[in-house]
């Protein structure tokens, strides 16, 4: 297939676009480097071979959305492309929802009108809201911050318009929380500014970019008190994003909702310790208070994944770190400028 893939220059995209082309698909790719920087697009040819068009715009331009669907042939659409940072999301609510649903509306609007009629979905366990534990697909869908309400409604507006085009199908993936590096290390997790998630900040601190760890609480009802969540490295998710697009070609229903998870939690000190044997050496932490809107224990019931798209996870959080850890040395700085 010729897919699509919105976001391709972030960090899941990035990983994905490999992949896909490992498979033997061809990749166009749509970015405005909002939150990437085109060098990662060269990193991607040395790791792919192949010469990948870029479309460097942003997607809530109608216009040239639309100019791009008429000049290249597209099968289906991976869609990545929106801002993630749920406490940016509060400060600027009007940005989150401007952009990840604009970005929706104008690939979705294109797709119609030049007959694509696949689109993979990048959803987050974020839509099951405080009822995180073993999280199953039925599970009703609600939000805490603005960011996790787009998400909310993305999902809804993609149901919505496959009733209106009994043709379409969408794929939407529930994604857990996406850890770990490409194993050549030449692409990875780039966070600009100081990282929100506790993996890039832990390898921050081990490369000595940050002095030591805040773990956010160790009073919680878990195993050692700290946050547990459901760890997938991003080479199984990118897998699963290759499984599901597979699936869009066979599905009766218009819409598949899947949840991309390993069905195990790690707390916040056994992750410290796993990248503590990646690196050789202890880091230094410090337990401060919990941080606003986090829940206990998030993680996936898979097992419709597994199923249904015949994917399962293949590594462990000793190889999300350890994948992370050779990005981070050979890219102290991340990707550069
Ligand atoms: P990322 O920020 O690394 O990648 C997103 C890419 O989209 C970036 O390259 C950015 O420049 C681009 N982009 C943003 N707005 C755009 C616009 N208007 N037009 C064109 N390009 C635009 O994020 P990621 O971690 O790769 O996440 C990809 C998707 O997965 C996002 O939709 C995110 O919400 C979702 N997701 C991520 C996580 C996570 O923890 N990383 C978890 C669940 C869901
Ligand atoms: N944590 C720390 N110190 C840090 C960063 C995180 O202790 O410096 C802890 C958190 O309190 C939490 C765990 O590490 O217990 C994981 O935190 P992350 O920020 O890495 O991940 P979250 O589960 O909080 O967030 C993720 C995605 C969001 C999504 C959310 C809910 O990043 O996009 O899951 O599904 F909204």
């Amino acid at each position: 297939m010729r897919v699509l893939v919105s976001g391709g220059a972030g960090y899941i995209g990035s990983h994905t676009v490999v992949q896909l082309v490992a498979a033997g698909h061809e990749v166009v790719i749509v970015d405005n480097f909002a939150n990437s920087k085109p060098s990662v697009v060269n990193r991607l040819e040395a790791l792919t071979g192949e010469h990948l068009p870029v479309h460097a715009f942003d997607l809530r331009d109608h216009d040239k959305t639309e100019l791009l669907f008429a000049n290249e042939h597209i099968d289906a659409v991976i869609h990545f492309a929106g801002l993630k940072a749920v406490g940016e999301s509060v400060e600027l609510p009007l940005e989150y929802y401007e952009n990840n649903l604009g970005t929706t509306f104008s690939l979705v609007r294109a797709m119609q009108r030049h007959g694509v009629d696949k689109l993979v979905f990048s959803s987050s366990a974020t839509v099951y809201g405080l009822d995180q534990e073993a999280a199953t697909e039925d599970r009703p869908t609600s939000a805490t911050n603005p960011y996790g309400w787009t998400k909310v409604m993305q999902e809804q507006i993609l149901r919505d318009v496959a009733v209106a085009n009994p043709a379409m199908r969408f794929a939407l993936l529930r994604y857990f929380n996406p850890v770990g590096a490409h194993v050549s290390g030449t692409i990875g997790e780039d966070p600009q500014g100081i990282p929100n998630n506790l993996v890039p900040y832990i390898a921050q601190v081990a490369v000595g970019r940050r002095e030591y760890l805040s773990v956010y609480g160790d009073d919680y009802p878990t195993r050692d008190g700290t946050g547990e969540r459901d760890y997938i490295h991003v080479e199984d998710l990118a897998a699963g994003h290759l499984a599901a697009l597979t699936r869009l070609g066979t599905m009766d229903e218009p819409v598949g909702v899947w949840n991309l998870g390993t069905g195990r939690s790690t707390s916040v000190l056994e992750m410290l310790h796993a990248f503590e044997r990646a690196v050789g050496h202890e880091l230094p932490h410090r337990v401060v208070g919990r941080r606003a809107g986090d829940v206990a224990v998030s993680y996936a019931d898979p097992h419709k994944a597994n199923a249904e798209l015949g994917w399962a996870t293949t590594r462990s959080v000793d190889d999300m770190c350890v994948d992370t850890w050779r990005w981070q040395q050979a890219n102290p700085n991340g990707f550069p400028d």
